[in-house]
């Protein structure tokens, strides 16, 4: 860096808009030899704009949101600062502002008081339960913003699991059978799409053929195909008190090690019926991203998880990081990699900073 400083004859070539013209002149003593300049089109801020193979728009976003009973009241999650849950009439405000500022999607995560936990998730599929309510609510006040709710049970089971508990083990089939009402639950609401995060096998057939039944034929799946067991999901755990009240989730949700088993869960999920297909967490997984992108021609979604918008709260907290650029930097790695749409906590920071 000391450089330019401490050798006062080293040119000072300018760094900005202001180096706008290509007409300077080298003595041609000192011209390389060499055809490729790739500096040439890194010239001027201008110029880079036109080069520039990846932008990243309001358009790519969608914004979760932990939604909890009550009413005038919002609570900062302590390992996300900046996000909130929030009772339904606060929420339907940042719904508001979100959908103002031009994100197009939510998704919905819910806080479940502990009473209403049991092992089967009922609460899930109850048609008055707080996400039918909320979705309800977000259609009549911001009837074109698009609503997703998330289909699992771990913030309803007193497990913490996604699945039915049986004898220490997660029950597939028996599982399914409940996301298949907690989806058509959500349908009935005025969900646009429904998004099974739980990995259990065989559910997006199950849900797309539920749906179908029913008529709800224009009801979207976004499908969480390559979810992986993550350590980066421990402040979202936080936010909705759903942590596993024993062992962890890697009988349904994959090993970071695996590539070629997230193509074949891929796979399985288009042929089940899926519309967009996901993986999560996003920032560890970009080959994963660019991979699937490749493999199919269905939108692919990211999800740039809780544990990834907490650390880089904490470094910028610290001063260690610069926060907007870190966080520009960060989601366009996710669409570099192939990702089209990108759900982040970041929604309405970035919908900003695009703004100018
Ligand atoms: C639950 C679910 C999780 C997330 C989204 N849906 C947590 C988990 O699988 O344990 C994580 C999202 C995040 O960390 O931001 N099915």
């Amino acid at each position: 860096m000391a450089l330019t400083e401490a050798s006062p004859s080293f040119p000072q070539t300018p760094q900005t808009e202001a180096d706008s013209t290509a007409s300077e002149q080298q003595p041609a003593s000192t011209v390389l030899r060499i055809l490729h300049r790739p500096r040439r089109l890194r010239r001027t801020e201008t110029l880079r704009r036109m080069v520039r193979e990846t932008v990243l728009q309001v358009e790519d976003l969608i914004y979760p949101l932990f939604v909890m009973e009550g009413e005038g009241q919002r609570e900062e999650v302590p390992s996300m600062p900046g996000c909130y849950r929030y009772t339904l009439d606060l929420l339907l405000d940042e719904v508001k502002e979100a959908y103002d500022l031009g994100i197009g999607a939510i998704a919905l995560f819910p806080l479940i008081p502990h009473e209403q936990k049991d092992n089967a998730g009922t609460e899930s599929y109850n048609p008055d339960g707080l996400i039918p309510q909320a979705v309800r609510a977000i259609k009549q006040a911001v009837p074109n913003i698009l609503v997703i709710t998330d289909v699992a049970l771990d913030p309803y089971s007193s497990e913490g699991h996604d699945g039915i508990v049986h004898d220490g083990k997660i029950l597939n089939d028996e599982t399914v059978a409940v996301l298949v009402k907690q989806a058509l639950v959500q349908a009935e609401a005025g969900a646009d799409f429904v998004a099974p995060s739980d990995m259990m096998d065989g559910r997006v057939g199950a849900i797309r053929r539920a749906l179908d039944a029913k008529g709800w034929i224009n009801v979207g799946i976004l499908a969480y195909s390559a979810k992986y067991a993550s350590a980066y999901y421990g402040p979202f755990r936080d936010a909705l008190d759903s942590a596993p009240k024993f062992g962890d989730k890697k009988t349904y949700q994959m090993d970071a090690a695996n590539a070629r088993e997230a193509i074949k869960e891929v796979d399985l999920d288009i042929s089940e019926g899926a519309d967009i297909v996901m993986v999560k967490p996003a920032l560890a997984y970009l080959d994963i991203i660019c991979q699937i992108k490749q493999h199919t021609h269905l939108p692919v979604a990211a999800y740039n998880v809780s544990g990834e918008y907490a650390m880089i709260k904490a470094a910028a907290a610290q001063d260690w990081i610069d926060e907007k650029k870190v966080i520009l930097e960060t989601l366009t790695s996710m669409k570099r990699a192939g990702a089209d749409l990108i759900l982040t906590y970041f929604a309405k920071d970035v919908a900003l900073m695009l703004q100018g």
